[in-house]
């Protein structure tokens, strides 16, 4: 019996009180986005109504508070991710802005005509076509690594990818929309062997998993606060030191240089160099309380707390006529993909939602995955640390009212 805090927990998120067509809200697509603590919000209203000012450009108190705040959120991050140091943070807009800065100037850099690049077939495009307009441009060659009908990486067929030409392996640490997690550990050391980086896409496991970039060994690591319990518009690109010092900047403007004149420009140490313009203040600040709400409750209490629901989800949803689960990894995250016979899973949305139940309904921005499965589409129920077991009761009783309406 866990003794998951999760009463207290929902107690912190204002929003968990709502109704839905006057049904109590019953918000399963964490995956999509998650909700925010008051915490958070208090953090970002506290920050204009006391602290606000611009980072890094002021003499005066405010601006000073403001460049505490802003910085010190830069080095809980690091903390939480266990970074050798803050000067590998680099803040961006979410995990697709990070991609394509490094598809930009790691890539531009060191990626060259009939040079490889690995994927997997169960990416996000956001892991799929920053690459694939590199190659474009360059003439590199986007190669994909099979997944099975379980929805799990065929690791030795990854690994048959894996040659001289390879210059870099981005891979999805869990999908969104199948819920696996990927064997990062034995792709990060089969990628060393050869000396090729790895960049992981941690959309979806940062708000689940408990990540150690150090313990990972991989090169770059990115995600976004939004699927963080912190706002939208803000995310992270790690990168180890050596690599960031190496690659040419991502955009220019202020912030991102030491000294400019018409002639040249000088750029600025890491991790500024990255960060061109005035930058999200408040939503740094919002995810600096988002990692210090997370930190207090734990990670690995919330991976086992999860592991617990998505385990009760999947038993009561195998027992539900004519729903095929989509993704059936056995490592896989807190995420429901399903189809249900006869049903499209745009009016599974449309109708869960008419009981106050929030899923997604649809490709899951991972159009090759749904080709794969050959279907158009899945409903997907996404959990996160707040959801509890009688809201998957809800969830199931729902699905079964629309089969025998519309079954
Ligand atoms: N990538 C987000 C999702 O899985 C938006 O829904």
């Amino acid at each position: 019996m866990t003794t998951f805090p999760v009463d207290k927990i929902r107690a912190d998120f204002p929003i968990l009180k709502e109704k839905i067509r006057n049904k109590p809200l019953v918000y399963l697509d964490n995956a999509a986005t998650c909700q925010k603590p008051q915490t958070v919000i208090d953090s970002i209203s506290h920050l204009y109504s006391h602290e606000y000012a611009n980072v890094h450009r002021g003499v005066h108190t405010l601006s000073i508070k403001a460049t505490d705040r802003y910085e010190g959120a830069r080095e809980k991050i690091k903390d939480f991710i266990n970074a050798a140091s803050t000067k590998e943070i680099i803040f961006v807009r979410g995990a697709t802005e990070a991609i394509n800065l490094v598809t930009q100037t790691f890539g531009k850099a060191n990626i060259n005509k009939d040079d490889e690049i690995i994927i997997t077939a169960m990416e996000h495009h956001s892991n799929i076509v920053p690459w694939q307009m590199l190659c474009e441009e360059t003439g590199a060659i986007l190669k994909v690594a099979p997944i099975n009908l379980q929805g799990e990486l065929i690791y030795p067929e990854f690994e048959k990818l894996i040659n001289n030409k390879t210059k870099l392996i981005s891979v999805v640490h869990m999908s969104n929309a199948l819920g696996t997690v990927n064997p990062v550990k034995k792709i990060i050391a089969a990628a060393k062997a050869k000396n090729i980086p790895v960049l992981l896409d941690g959309a979806q496991a940062i708000p689940h998993l408990s990540v150690d970039v150090q313990a990972l060994d991989c090169d770059f690591y990115v995600f976004s606060g939004h699927k963080l319990y912190a706002p939208s518009g803000i995310g992270v690109l790690y990168g180890k030191q050596a690599l960031l010092e190496a690659m040419p900047p991502y955009q220019g403007g202020g912030d991102m240089i030491r000294k400019v004149t018409f002639e040249e420009t000088e750029y600025n140490t890491l991790p500024y160099k990255f960060e061109a313009g005035t930058p999200s203040i408040a939503d740094v600040v919002g995810l600096g309380a988002a990692i210090d709400y997370l930190t207090e409750i734990g990670m690995d209490n919330i991976a086992a707390y999860e592991a617990e629901l998505l385990c009760y989800a999947t038993e009561k949803a195998q027992h539900v006529k004519g729903l095929k689960i989509i993704g059936e990894a056995t490592d896989k995250g807190a995420i429901l993909s399903f189809v249900l016979d006869k049903i499209h899973p745009h009016d599974i949305g449309t109708m869960l939602d008419s009981l106050g139940i929030a899923v997604r309904a649809g490709h899951h921005c991972a159009m090759p995955v749904m080709d794969f499965f050959e279907v158009p589409a899945t409903a997907r129920a996404s959990f996160a640390m707040y959801n509890t077991k009688q809201e998957i009761d809800v969830l199931i009783d729902g699905i079964e009212q629309l089969i025998e309406v519309f079954g």
